[in-house]
């Protein structure tokens, strides 16, 4: 079984953000000069993934307007002859990409937003990626949860070590320990409270699942929030089948939060071949 679709939830309101996200969707939130969304796409893209599902909500026509045909903008690119920046404005969704649109039309939460990608994933292995957590690796860290299921053919979840404090904000992982990675999977539990959490280890946005959690999804209560969660979904697949969690290399940027985007925005444009070294010399001149 090969990984070949991905789906995004993007329904969400991104109150947080208010007002920049009355509107425009969160996930259109640039870090320095690109969408949260489009990171996240790339990350599939690189992981191997071709087949892009959105499960979308009101006000987010921006995007599918993202990633179709900027007709007028091309033709005034080319007209102006600004050939480079053509050729990256073509390059947001790729000829071998597919763009699929499905509506959530309840917010009911995580879970539910992935049962509402059943019916274009149907049978196959799919990822499941949060734009809001940004991720950078190298590789890139949903390319390396691929290259785990190929060899376990098995469920896998993104984790990382988070503080005590702050447990309530992670689906929170136990289990045994396969290789310095790899953690066989036994308990996984929604926002727990730091005395309740089973381990130091949180779950970051990024997940491989088998098509068998749809069905687990379907059947459980609500959950945390009042929410169906895809935590409660993933935690009864580990009654039937192996899901494994796996200890990513590389940097996640909650970009949830302010801070984290802020985060987000300053390190990445220090890494930007083009900004790096002016706004590290900016930053320079700051008196902090
Ligand atoms: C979701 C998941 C949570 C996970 C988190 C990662 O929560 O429910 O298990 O740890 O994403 O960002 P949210 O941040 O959407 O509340």
């Amino acid at each position: 079984m090969r990984v070949n679709k991905a789906i995004f939830p993007v329904a969400g309101l991104g109150t947080r953000f208010l007002p920049a996200t009355k509107a425009q969707p969160k996930e259109m939130l640039p870090v320095v000069d690109k969408p949260l969304i489009q990171y996240a796409v790339e990350e599939a893209y690189a992981a191997g993934i071709r087949q892009m599902i959105f499960v979308n909500g009101r006000n987010k026509r921006a995007i599918p307007d993202h990633f179709d045909t900027g007709y007028e903008l091309e033709h005034e690119l080319e007209a102006a002859g600004k050939n480079e920046l053509l050729a990256m404005v073509r390059s947001i969704k790729p000829d071998d990409m597919d763009c699929i649109y499905i509506r959530q039309p309840k917010a009911l939460g995580l879970g539910h937003a992935v049962l509402c990608g059943q019916c274009v994933v149907v049978n196959e292995p799919f990822a499941v990626l949060l734009a809001d957590d940004l991720m950078v690796g190298e590789p890139p860290v949903l390319a390396q949860m691929v290259e785990q299921f190929n060899e376990r053919q098995a469920s896998i979840v993104a984790v990382q070590e988070v503080p005590k404090e702050q447990t309530r904000r992670y689906g929170m992982v136990a289990g045994t320990m396969v290789n310095d990675r790899l953690m066989d999977m036994t308990q996984f539990v929604e926002k727990p409270a730091p005395e309740d959490a089973p381990s130091n280890l949180g779950v970051a946005g990024r997940y491989i699942l088998t098509p068998a959690v749809f069905k687990e999804i379907a059947n459980v209560p609500r959950g945390v929030g009042g929410e169906i969660q895809l935590t409660d979904g993933i935690a009864s697949l580990m009654r039937n089948e192996k899901v494994f969690a796996y200890r990513y290399r590389g940097e996640r940027y909650d970009c949830g939060s302010k801070e984290g985007f802020l985060q987000a925005n300053v390190e990445l444009a220090l890494a930007h071949p083009e900004l790096g070294a002016q706004f590290r010399a900016y930053l320079k001149t700051l008196e902090l």
